[in-house]
């Protein structure tokens, strides 16, 4: 892995430059990612069409798709030099990174109750993006990022990591919710009760969305700030697609519920 890294870059300051271009360029994706979300539905789950390729098993897709966002950091921790990740702030963000991608990579996709097929194109393009994030997330953490002694003292590492476990819990919450609207054996919908599904629809989407904006302030990074508002961009669009799709497929579905967020949106 070192000798690789050292083939692609000539020196420390090069890699640096690029994983900041790689932030970004994740940026400029989430602004085209937006736009174009203002037109099309993220197109897997319940909006799962054939224009997008070939139908990928969705346990299948989910385990494949997501296990480059483990295996890489896996690999840059165990196999480069890793010079900050003896540091108790970067540990504790590299921590927080493992602590999410260990269950959307090895149990999440174990636990799915009739998971529609995902279109080749989806499946693909989560996969590259796993791989992407995970070495930009991990490598920036594990041999660049500098924090002050005091840092995880700071209010923005104590709220941040604070968001961040909060909507952990939320998304783990709300995707327990879920999986458990089905027997085994069902493909349906059905209107999902408990939990902060009692004030929105895209729960799940509330959690990762205030996850990964916890996990930004904590890290104070353009690399977590990145990820952090493509996830947004991806997750409020689709929280906003399921709330209308509710709503036109229940009548009973209840009135006072928001799409994304409690009382307002
Ligand atoms: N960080 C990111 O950029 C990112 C991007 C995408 C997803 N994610 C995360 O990945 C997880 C899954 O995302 P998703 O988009 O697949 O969520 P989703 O559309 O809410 O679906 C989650 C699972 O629950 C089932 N389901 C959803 N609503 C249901 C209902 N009303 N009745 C019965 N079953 C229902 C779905 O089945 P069907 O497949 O049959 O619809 C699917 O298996 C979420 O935690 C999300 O936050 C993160």
């Amino acid at each position: 892995m070192e000798a690789l890294l050292s083939v692609l870059f000539s020196s420390e300051e090069e890699e640096l430059f690029i994983l900041d271009c790689m932030a970004y360029f994740m940026v400029l994706m989430a602004v085209c990612t937006f736009f174009t979300l203002l037109f099309e539905n993220v197109p897997y789950g319940r909006y799962t069409t054939s224009k997008y390729g070939f139908p990928v098993n969705s346990r299948f897709a989910w385990f494949v798709q997501e296990l480059p966002a483990f295996f890489v950091p896996i690999c840059l921790l165990v196999w480069t030099s890793s010079v900050k990740s003896s540091l108790l702030p970067n540990q504790l963000l590299i921590a927080m990174y493992f602590c999410h991608y260990v269950q959307r990579s090895l149990i999440y996709p174990f636990l799915i109750r009739g998971g529609k097929p995902t279109p080749f194109a989806s499946f693909a393009l989560a996969f590259v993006f796993c791989i992407y994030n995970g070495y930009m997330q991990i490598r920036y953490l594990s041999h660049y990022a500098e924090y002050p002694a005091y840092w995880i003292t700071h209010p923005c590492f104590i709220i941040g990591s604070a968001l961040w476990l909060v909507g952990w819990l939320m998304n783990v919450h709300s995707d327990h919710i879920l999986r458990n609207l089905r027997k085994p054996g069902e493909t349906g919908y059905k209107i999902p009760t408990g939990g902060m599904f009692e004030y929105v629809s895209g729960a799940n989407f509330l959690g990762e969305i205030t996850e990964w904006a916890g996990f930004a302030l904590a890290g104070h990074s353009v690399h977590s700030s990145a990820f952090a508002i493509f996830t947004t961009v991806v997750l409020a669009s689709r929280a906003v697609a399921h709330h209308k799709w509710y709503l036109t497929k229940f009548e009973n579905y209840p009135k006072s519920r928001k799409a994304l967020i409690p009382f307002l949106f």
